[in-house]
């Protein structure tokens, strides 16, 4: 089991399998990119699927998400999904993705055992997109989500970190998009994880803001009051439902007293925290002859010193120094 000392357990293993992408989202990177990690300091897809195997098999992990960057262009990607969905007890299996490439994969992923994907999409409009992504991938990003809801990886999740005065005006509209095909779509509020440290609280949209926004259009009912547990999205009935929007309110509506998450660098740095300031490294001690126990310890310990929260609202709140990109969110 993997417990902290605030009573929280993680069940949850988010794995970057990628510091790299295709896109390069303002709220993530800069539009240069970043330095990526040299190969030999990513973990092997054996050494991936050995921590998961060690992650599931003996230390409670019952969920297993893969992020980036970018994780579709990890090439052992469909193996590792593979031998995670082999498992015993067989964990839950998720890919959170940008959807560029996904209408092509999404078979074979499927295929692999994948129960289901989130797909980042900001905005419904080229120019946005361009000037957004800094890339002309929309129709690539609409194909994908597509493609995953037709392959059966459901319920197909949008993620929408909303901007002020860049997609902010769009909300009602990618609601009614998302609404029409049948994705769930999620509004996010952005978080200071950016590169370029430009986040700012006074322009940051706020989960009020959005409710507003959303509520001048739709009539919105809570729907998960009692139920939201450790998910980060509270959920709002549409005009009367079934279906749903979500709203991840991380900085004006912290969820981490229910924090079920543990994080898995794409080089084996295991994070407690999107917002840790300390890691625990199990690349060295994979390829340096420990056993499976020695790696669970490891591991516990570094669970166990899991802060309370990010500290996004404390005065004396600093920004991580791994951006978004080499975290996975
Ligand atoms: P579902 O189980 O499908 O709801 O996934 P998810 O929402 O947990 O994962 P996803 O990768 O789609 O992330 C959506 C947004 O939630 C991103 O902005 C993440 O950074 C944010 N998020 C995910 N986990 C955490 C967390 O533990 N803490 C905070 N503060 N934000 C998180
Ligand atoms: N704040 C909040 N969410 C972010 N994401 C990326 N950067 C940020 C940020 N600074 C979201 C992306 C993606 C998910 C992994 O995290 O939209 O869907
Ligand atoms: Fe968990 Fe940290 Fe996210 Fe809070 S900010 S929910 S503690 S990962």
């Amino acid at each position: 089991m993997l417990a902290d000392s605030y009573g929280r357990v993680a069940t949850d293993l988010r794995v970057s399998l990628t510091d790299r992408c295709n896109l390069r989202c303002s709220y993530c990177m800069p539009p240069e990119g970043l330095e990526w990690l040299p190969k030999d300091e990513v973990l092997t897809d054996d050494e991936v699927n050995r921590l998961i195997r060690i992650g599931v098999t003996m230390l409670g992990i019952e969920e297993i998400r893969f992020t980036g960057g970018e994780p579709l262009l990890r090439r052992g990607l469909t193996g590792i999904v593979a031998a995670s969905t082999a498992l015993r007890p067989r964990p839950q299996t998720a890919l959170t993705t940008n959807g560029i490439g996904l209408a092509r994969t999404a078979p074979a992923l499927a295929e692999a055992g994948l129960d289901r994907v989130n797909v980042s999409l900001d905005t419904l409009r080229p120019d946005v997109f361009e000037r957004l992504a800094r890339r002309r991938r929309l129709p690539d990003v609409l194909e994908g989500m597509a493609g995953a809801a037709a392959a059966g990886l459901t319920p197909v999740k949008v993620n929408t970190v909303l901007m002020r005065d860049v997609n902010d005006a769009e909300a009602p509209d990618l609601l009614r998009y998302c609404l029409d095909h049948g994705y769930q779509l999620r509004f996010i509020e952005q978080m200071p994880l950016d590169a370029q440290h430009g986040w700012r609280r006074d322009t940051m949209v706020t989960a009020d803001e959005i409710l507003d926004r959303l509520g001048a259009v739709y009539r919105l009912d809570p729907a998960d009051d009692h139920t939201r547990g450790s998910a980060p999205a509270e959920l709002f009935y549409v005009d009367g439902g079934p279906e749903t929007v979500g709203v991840i309110g991380s900085v004006t509506r912290p969820f981490c007293g229910a924090c079920d998450r543990v994080r898995l660098t794409a080089e084996g740095e295991i994070r407690n925290c999107l917002f840790a300031r300390e890691e625990s490294d199990l690349r060295a001690p994979l390829r340096s002859g420990a056993t499976d126990e020695e790696i669970a310890e490891r591991w516990r310990a570094a669970v166990a010193s899991k802060l309370p929260g990010h500290g996004i609202n404390d005065p004396s709140f600093l920004q991580p120094s791994r951006p978004m990109s080499a975290i996975g969110g």
